[in-house]
């Protein structure tokens, strides 16, 4: 990057910074919030459990109005884990029921609880966990948050906390902040992590520009290369490891989408830095559905939505199984000579939408592969005879022929599936209360368009 871009760049960091960073009066309500927090917790916990604020709030890397107040409850190691979980969960009803909010058991890797506390802008998170200093000792999966807490602070400075907001604002605008597994993005501490390595958010720009795969980083050893035993031990060829713990990568979750959305991100940035970048897509509720109409028309796609009725339970348990059902359809209707372009996976309140798009004019036939001929003739007589009365077509080699596609509409091939599929288990997703449309309803028009944007647009 030569040096009038650079300073192009900077001058952007700085413009959004002011944008994304809380003010002085944000920063000083949320410790107000903090505070009182911690004051009406020390009158309900014992004096052995040490409560502890982490996640960006106590780093300073959160973002305007977008965080949650994440508090630990800290256990000695001889309180037995359920009842650490117990313990945790009823001291913080109780702090809910104290400061007049209400509360939400949600599951993680354990349960926690999250409040909503009226005057309090912020989703606040109650996690139990155990008190640990060494991660030998750890008892549960959130045991290291505390330690990564510390090192964050000992090791990053005022400026590149600053920069990891930008790079979470950046993330964000395009769909890839956040560990969720619908995101399978960048976490908070992951990018931590890499303003650390990189020293700065435009270094880390740069050279993500460049980023191969296998990639292994250890921020603790820079020099370290991956191994293949090393992919092998964490399955995956995206490695970064947790400095608090040797044996997690923290980058776990990231996929190869959301790495190589990032990867263009910053080289589009790179050669040619923008502010708007930063900001991501606007999307109106007056027009998103003449928009999505619009992209359909444009690409001269066709739709159909099928929504079902989703239980009250945390995304990252029902997503997948959306997700799950959604690729079953998929293939299905792909053996049936059908090829979705477009898949949306998404859940809106106590629904959940799934959105296929697809060439408006379906092929009638499909061409099936037979055997390849030389050497195979048996094979080959019996292909041909079993297709009797259908286009034989001969390619190179090998045998096809062309067949009747078996549905007229995609829409017929999905209502099929569903007839089929209604009554068999699908754990929470009761697809004999699915509902298939092929014009889509304006009510979802603008979750959608949304969704369509975060999925085809940089
Ligand atoms: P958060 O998801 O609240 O992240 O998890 P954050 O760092 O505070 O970032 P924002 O600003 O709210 O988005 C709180 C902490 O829990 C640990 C990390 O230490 C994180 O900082 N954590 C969370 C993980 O280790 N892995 C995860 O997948 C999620
Ligand atoms: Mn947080």
């Amino acid at each position: 990057m030569d040096a009038k871009k650079r300073e192009k760049a900077l001058r952007i960091f700085a413009k959004v910074l002011n944008d994304i960073k809380p003010s002085k009066l944000e920063t000083e309500a949320t410790t107000a919030s903090v505070n009182k927090i911690t004051s009406e917790l020390l009158k309900i916990v014992p004096k052995d459990v040490e409560i502890k604020v982490v996640g960006s709030i106590a780093r300073g890397t959160e973002l305007k109005g977008n965080s949650d107040i994440d508090i630990f409850l800290l256990f000695g190691k001889k309180v037995g884990k359920d009842k650490v979980t117990e313990y945790g969960i009823r001291y913080g009803k109780e702090l809910a029921k104290r400061m007049g909010g209400r509360y939400e058991i949600r599951y993680a890797e354990h349960p926690y609880l999250r409040l909503y506390i009226p005057n309090i802008g912020a989703d606040i998170d109650i996690v139990p966990a155990y008190k640990i200093i060494n991660i030998t000792e750890m008892g549960t999966t959130v045991d290291r948050t505390p330690l990564h807490n510390d090192f964050i602070n000992m090791h990053l400075n005022d400026k590149q906390r600053d920069d990891v907001r930008l790079l979470k604002a950046l993330l964000n605008s395009h769909g890839i902040y956040g560990a969720e597994v619908k995101t399978r993005g960048f976490s908070g501490y992951l990018c931590e992590l890499l303003v650390y390595h990189y020293r700065s958010l435009l270094n880390l720009l740069e050279e993500a520009t460049q980023i191969k795969l296998p990639y292994y980083l250890n921020p603790l050893n820079p020099e370290e290369k991956g191994s293949k035993e090393i992919f092998e031990k964490f399955n995956s060829d995206f490695v970064v490891i947790d400095p608090v713990d040797p044996n997690r990568n923290v980058a776990a979750v990231v996929s190869h989408e959301s790495l190589s959305k990032f990867i263009v991100v910053a080289k589009m940035f790179i050669e040619n830095p923008s502010e708007k970048m930063f900001y991501g897509y606007k999307v109106s509720s007056a027009d998103s559905y003449s928009m999505l109409r619009q992209y359909m028309k444009a690409n001269g796609l066709s739709a159909s939505l099928l929504v079902v009725p989703i239980p009250d339970k945390s995304e990252d348990i029902t997503w997948p199984q959306l997700k799950k059902l959604s690729g079953a359809i998929v293939d299905y209707v792909a053996r049936n000579g059908f090829q979705v372009y477009i898949e949306l996976v998404t859940v809106k309140d106590k629904e959940g939408l799934v959105l296929y798009m697809y060439p408006s004019a379906s092929a009638k036939t499909r061409m099936l592969k037979g055997p390849s001929v030389p050497g195979n003739s048996g094979a080959a007589l019996s292909f041909i005879n079993a297709h009797l009365g259908s286009s034989i077509i001969f390619s190179n080699s090998t045998l096809y022929v062309m067949e009747k596609v078996r549905y007229e509409s995609m829409n017929e091939a999905i209502a099929d599936f569903i007839k089929r599929e209604a009554h068999k288990k699908h754990k929470d997703i009761k697809l004999g209360k699915a509902k298939l449309a092929s014009t889509i309803p304006e009510r979802y028009a603008e979750h959608l368009y949304w969704e369509l944007l975060a999925k085809t647009s940089i």
